[in-house]
């Protein structure tokens, strides 16, 4: 398997898919997801608003993904998952998010692709302390094995990625 932390903004990457932070709607919202929707174009949101909900204005539940097509971005997929929000570390926060991950990651095996970016899921509005976040997405990936894929963790900045490759090194 191959790792890579990179600085910047996930819609740029060149890979066949990026992972989506997304609310259980899947109609948008700010950060990462605001971005990838904005790079993508509007087909995004029209795929989006055609998959089923699993429960009223719930298309995709916490540690679930979705996929849909990239459009305008570079990448070929976008995978949608929802993270936990963070209430303290005690509600199950830490393997919500590694199924984020780990279901990920599984989703892209099975479709072959070969290269993945993920955000750091969680890390922003839903408030999961950054080293924390970290641990578990290294501890996924490691578990995982997924041979194949080839992994960017993707930060928006230089803190995160300093928590990241710490936690790589751990
Ligand atoms: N590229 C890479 N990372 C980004 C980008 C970008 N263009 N924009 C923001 N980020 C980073 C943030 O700095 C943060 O580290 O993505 C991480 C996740 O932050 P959020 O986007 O706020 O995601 P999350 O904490 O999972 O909250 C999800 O926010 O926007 C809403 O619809 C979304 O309700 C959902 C919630």
């Amino acid at each position: 398997m191959w790792i890579e932390v990179v600085e910047g903004d996930i819609t740029r990457l060149e890979v066949d898919a990026i992972v989506n932070a997304a609310a259980p709607s899947l109609l948008g919202g700010g950060g990462v997801d605001g971005a990838i929707h904005r790079a993508a174009g509007p087909r995004l949101l029209e795929a989006c608003r055609v998959l089923p909900e699993v429960s009223p204005g719930v298309r995709c539940r916490v540690g679930d993904v979705r996929v849909t097509p990239g459009f305008d971005l570079p990448a070929r997929y976008v995978i949608h998952t929802v993270g936990p929000i963070w209430r303290g570390g005690n509600h199950g926060e830490a393997g919500e998010l590694a199924a984020c991950y780990r279901h990920a990651i599984r989703v892209a095996s099975g479709l072959e692709l070969t290269s993945i970016a993920f955000p750091a899921i969680s890390c922003g509005v839903y408030g999961y302390p950054v080293a924390a976040a970290s641990a578990v997405a290294v501890a996924v990936i490691h578990a995982t094995q997924a041979r194949d894929v080839a992994i960017t963790l993707c930060c928006y900045s230089p803190e995160t990625a300093d928590a990241v490759r710490r936690a790589l090194l751990t």
